[in-house]
């Protein structure tokens, strides 16, 4: 098997939209951003409007074995794999036990893994941190390989990292030696903003794929770039009239699910993914930031590249 690049999961960002995209773009697989076990089982409004309506991969949050059981389910025949979500900092998911406050019982994670797989046709993974406070990544994963996952996402920072400072690739190279004596796999997750550090991460180390995710926000074609990178030893960077387009296909998909006023302040915080590493392009992003509809958005394109090369959106 090739080495794989997916989508990560990302609350907020990898909706259906962004995950055809990514695909689109050459990711080998993306994942739903995570799904509370407890909404799936209630029926919460919230929770059904992120639930894919098309077979893909879903991450589930919560902290019962037996509900997160019975939550996968209710997703029979939409999901394609299951990853249980034991990574996530945010005191509201945390503190109810769920997300990375599973880290503290790995035997628990492990009894998940087992009624997941008893209970679904699919293959079941979790996404770790290396640990709570200090790196604790070998006491975590011990218990879990018993249970024999398809596979580990690991993200290599500990919780009390958040989302800065750097990932520590040597860890995950180090677990991912464990998991594969026990034929599990692994993916490594944290700093894959570039083709480049993609590229790397995949010649460095034994992983069997990365996932992307804050590297993929308003820039989906990084894994064609680094799929480029890794077969050619070079890729093409797109031009702003190309990245614009792009942008203009997300917004007009997004907008025939959401509506357009949606869609334009929901794509705020991707836009400046879109226009990254352009030349004189704060002035665009603060513009768009004013925006409300679509006819605004192309008013101001056009300030920026000519109408012909402008998509129909
Ligand atoms: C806005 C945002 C939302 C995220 N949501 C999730 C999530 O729902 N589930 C999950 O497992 N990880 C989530 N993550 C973590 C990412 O999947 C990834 O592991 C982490 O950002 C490290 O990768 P990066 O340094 O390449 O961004 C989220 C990250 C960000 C920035």
């Amino acid at each position: 098997m090739d080495k794989q690049i997916g989508l990560s999961p990302m609350a907020g960002y990898t909706d259906e939209v962004m995950r055809q995209l990514s695909l689109e773009c050459g990711a080998d697989f993306v994942f739903s951003e995570m799904i509370s076990v407890e909404g799936v089982l209630r029926g919460s409004g919230k929770t059904d409007e992120i639930i894919p309506s098309a077979p893909t991969r879903i991450q589930l949050f919560g902290s019962c074995v037996s509900r997160m059981a019975k939550a996968a389910a209710r997703l029979n025949g939409i999901a394609t794999w299951i990853d249980i979500n034991a990574g996530c900092p945010v005191r509201k998911v945390t503190r109810r036990g769920a997300g990375s406050a599973l880290l503290r019982t790995p035997e628990k994670i492990a009894e998940m893994i087992v009624a997941l797989k008893e209970t679904v046709d699919i293959p079941v993974s979790v996404k770790i941190r290396l640990g709570i406070e200090n790196i604790e990544t070998e006491e975590i994963i011990y218990p879990i390989l018993k249970a024999k996952p398809k596979a580990v996402f690991i993200h290599g920072r500990t919780v009390s990292q958040g989302y800065s400072g750097a990932a520590n690739w040597e860890e995950i190279e180090r677990i991912t030696q464990i998991l594969h004596s026990e034929g599990i796999l692994s993916y490594g997750s944290g700093d894959m903003y570039s083709p480049e550090a993609i590229a790397r991460a995949l010649r460095q180390y034994s992983v069997d794929g990365v996932v992307v995710a804050r590297g993929a926000i308003g820039n989906p074609w990084i894994f064609r770039q680094a799929r480029d990178l890794i077969e050619f030893g070079s890729y093409d960077n797109l031009t702003l009239p190309e990245r614009l387009n792009y942008f203009l296909i997300h917004f007009g998909r997004l907008a025939e699910a959401v509506g357009e006023e949606q869609a334009v302040r929901d794509l705020r915080k991707s836009f400046a993914g879109y226009t990254r590493n352009i030349r004189h392009a704060s002035n665009l992003r603060s513009e768009y930031m004013k925006c409300n509809s679509l006819s605004e958005v192309k008013e101001l394109f056009r300030n920026y590249i000519p109408e012909r090369q402008l998509s129909k959106y």
